[in-house]
């Protein structure tokens, strides 16, 4: 596969179709939604995908309990994911289902591959089950609960002794080359959770089991020239990116997104699979802390969890995108809470970046609700002014800022930073009171102008976070342009005197910022 010029591939992880999409789903996905937006408004191209883990145990036993064929129930919980992430203006190219059949060739001729090549064996295979992460668990990494209740020691969920045949993959056989390519490459962010990783690397890594019986587990992909046995869910998940990958011609992913629950399988196994078949290990892995409901894991049991449906009913779908990443600091487990939603969403949103842009936009105040133009001896002489000095500044180093913030997937530290230069401008437009500034027009004209750059680049920096609210923003705060007509230009001044216009075409897939040299 050939990685098409500055072509990225960012995934998401496929989740489980065994139930509806709750807050910490849409978190993922959000996540990496923002950083491939952002990938976007620089100029690179990107690929977003996403999609839906279907096969296994857990799911055929669900349809099973519900009496549903498995393909329908399968459908039904997908189609559901599916219009969550469209309704959250999630801009994924290409929507995975490991039930599709181009993803079941790849799975099968990856298998065909490595045990042609050796790498896959059949042996007796006892162990502790756990169905809910769909993994044998070690016996030193089991607990015994209530002197009955055997369970994993790192999810908590129940364990069952199983002794079958099936097909292992010796994954020790690559241990040392994982672990020196992910310290060597600091391939797992934030560094944080190569902590939980190291610990696994101590050891020999025990063998993986690649497949289940049938006569247990039929939903799946059967193991080619072996319907007995079919193939082990997480194989099957993993070579989605694989899928994905060879589908849109790019190879290595540039970042799996994933959560700290699932990093070890995109850490340690999943690069065994890829050397195992001699194909690039991944530029990045993104990992994610949890949302937590009363700093309580979120779980069916406690029925604590959270639907993004209601929290959308209160701030709509961008007011919750917005929280979830202004409050959510990836490294650590963030707590659910919804009246901060609504805080947010009223203090920042509506307050500071509404109201600032009613304000300068206002019938009276701006009735054609452009940008004028200012002239350098009135722009020299409201920089004598420390507030509007400080926010001339501040939308000079902004940008880089956020940038900065974006390519480390701290979304939060970036919109806090944007919204300091929002809050700052509107205690400029309070002190200045230009609605009092009818005898004095080209004063008034500056502070609109000072206070519509503020908000242009606000604008175009909320673009991966908010991205429907962004239009609005910009739309409202650009002047109607000769050439490019319905609100796609804006003015732009640099070094403070020097003005430039910067078109930001909002008809294009990828929404590009195209500086252009002309002064007015
Ligand atoms: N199907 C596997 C992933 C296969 S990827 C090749 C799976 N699915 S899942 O539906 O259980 O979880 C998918 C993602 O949701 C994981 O990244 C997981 O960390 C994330 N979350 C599940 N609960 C979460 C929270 N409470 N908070 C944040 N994210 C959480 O695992």
């Amino acid at each position: 596969m050939n990685a098409g010029i500055s072509a990225r591939l960012i995934t998401t992880p496929i989740y489980y179709a065994n139930g509806p999409p709750h807050i910490g789903h849409l978190y993922s996905t959000v996540l990496a939604d923002a950083f491939h937006r952002y990938q976007r408004l620089l100029g690179r191209k990107s690929i977003l995908t996403t999609g839906t883990d279907e096969h296994g145990s857990k799911i055929q036993k669900k349809a099973m309990d519900t009496q549903q064929d498995p393909r329908v129930y399968v459908n039904h919980i997908s189609s559901q994911y599916r219009a969550l992430f469209e309704e959250c203006q999630i801009d994924f190219q290409d929507f995975i289902r490991t039930t599709d059949s181009s993803h079941l060739e790849t799975v099968q001729q990856t298998w065909s591959k490595m045990s042609e090549n050796g790498f896959i064996s059949k042996k007796q295979h006892s162990g502790w089950y756990c169905l809910p992460d769909e993994a044998f668990v070690p016996e030193d990494q089991t607990e015994l609960v209530n002197g009955n209740m055997r369970t994993s020691k790192e999810s908590g969920h129940p364990l069952e002794w199983t002794e079958e045949d099936n097909y292992t993959f010796s994954v020790c056989q690559f241990q040392e080359t994982i672990h020196k390519w992910l310290k060597d490459n600091r391939i797992v962010k934030p560094h944080l959770f190569m902590g939980s990783l190291d610990s696994l690397f101590s050891s020999p890594i025990p063998d993986l089991s690649l497949s289940r019986p049938t006569s247990r587990v039929s939903w799946g992909i059967p193991v080619p020239q072996d319907p007995t046995q079919t193939i082990y869910v997480w194989f099957d998940a993993l070579l989605n990116y694989l899928t994905m990958g060879q589908k849109h011609n790019i190879w290595p992913a540039d970042v799996h997104v994933v959560g700290k629950d699932i990093l070890k399988f995109h850490a340690i196994y999943f690069p065994a699979f890829l050397l195992a078949n001699d194909l690039a290990l991944p530029k990045r892995i993104f990992c994610h802390s949890h949302w937590t409901v009363d700093h309580k894991k979120m779980s069916k049991s406690l029925n604590n969890v959270v639907d993004p449906r209601q929290a959308m009913s209160i701030t709509g779908p961008e007011g919750l995108r917005y929280y979830l990443l202004r409050q959510g600091v990836p490294g650590y487990d963030n707590n659910f809470d919804e009246d901060k939603l609504v805080h947010y969403f009223n203090q920042e949103l509506a307050d500071t970046l509404g109201n600032l842009l009613s304000r300068c936009t206002g019938a009276k105040l701006n009735p054609e609700q452009i940008r004028k133009p200012v002239n350098q001896e009135l722009l020299d002489l409201a920089l004598l002014s420390p507030l509007a000095r400080k926010i001339v500044e501040s939308q000079e180093r902004l940008p880089n800022q956020v940038t900065e913030c974006f390519e480390e997937f701290n979304f939060y530290q970036g919109i806090t930073a944007i919204m300091d230069l929002l809050r700052a401008t509107n205690t400029f437009v309070h002190e200045e009171q230009p609605w009092k500034m009818k005898d004095n027009p080209s004063r008034r004209d500056l502070v609109i102008h000072l206070s519509l750059e503020s908000l242009r680049i606000a604008g175009i920096l909320l673009q991966p976070i908010i991205p429907v609210t962004r239009i609005r923003v910009l739309v409202s705060a650009i002047p109607r342009h000769p050439v490019f007509g319905s609100g796609v230009v804006v003015s732009q001044r640099k070094n403070l005197g020097t003005i430039s216009y910067t078109i930001v075409s909002f008809f294009g897939p990828n929404h590009l910022l195209i500086p252009q040299t002309c002064l007015t």
